[in-house]
């Protein structure tokens, strides 16, 4: 049985990654209002994962037979300023995240509750390349600066990007 603590925590996660899911999905809007479909496909399919994320601990609490909140999910902004700017954003959002799920994870670990140990190492896992990819992207965009055919170009990589 999880403990109160634990169950909270998780709550508060699948609340975190609903959140997530709609700052992307309100980020995939912006950039497809600036007429950048790449970026918008990469951010909507970003906002899909989000939402998996929430499912995948909604579905850990049920296996283990714990009580599931879902609780009120802020608004997201609607306006990011740049592309550059949305990117710098979802990276600090990612960093978040991460610390939100270390945090669970030494509750765990303090609590000696292995399984949620083990359901949180995917996480931990995921958050290395959540990370990494938006500190990437970030990285492109600082380099491509205000030149229009490299932008363009970064949108069309993001394009490319597929379903999980
Ligand atoms: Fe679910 Fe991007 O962290």
């Amino acid at each position: 049985m999880l403990s109160e603590k634990i169950t909270k925590v998780l709550n508060k996660q699948i609340q975190a990654e609903l959140y997530a899911s709609n700052l992307y999905l309100a980020m995939s809007a912006y950039a497809d209002a600036q007429n950048l479909p790449g970026f918008a496909r990469w951010m909507r399919l970003q906002s899909e994962e989000e939402r998996g994320h929430a499912l995948r601990i909604f579905d850990y609490l049920g296996d283990r037979e714990a009580r599931i909140e879902i609780g009120e999910v802020k608004q997201p902004p609607a306006k990011f300023g740049s592309p550059l700017e949305m990117f710098e954003a979802a990276l600090e959002h990612e960093r978040k995240v991460t610390s939100d799920i270390n945090q669970a994870y030494e509750l765990a670990s303090h609590e000696h509750d292995h399984a949620t140990m083990v359901h949180l190492q995917w996480f931990i896992s995921e958050q290395v390349e959540e990370e990494r990819t938006a500190s990437e992207i970030t990285a492109r965009l600082r380099m491509a600066g205000t030149d229009l055919p490299s932008l363009l170009l970064i949108d069309q990589e993001l394009a490319d990007r597929q379903a999980a």
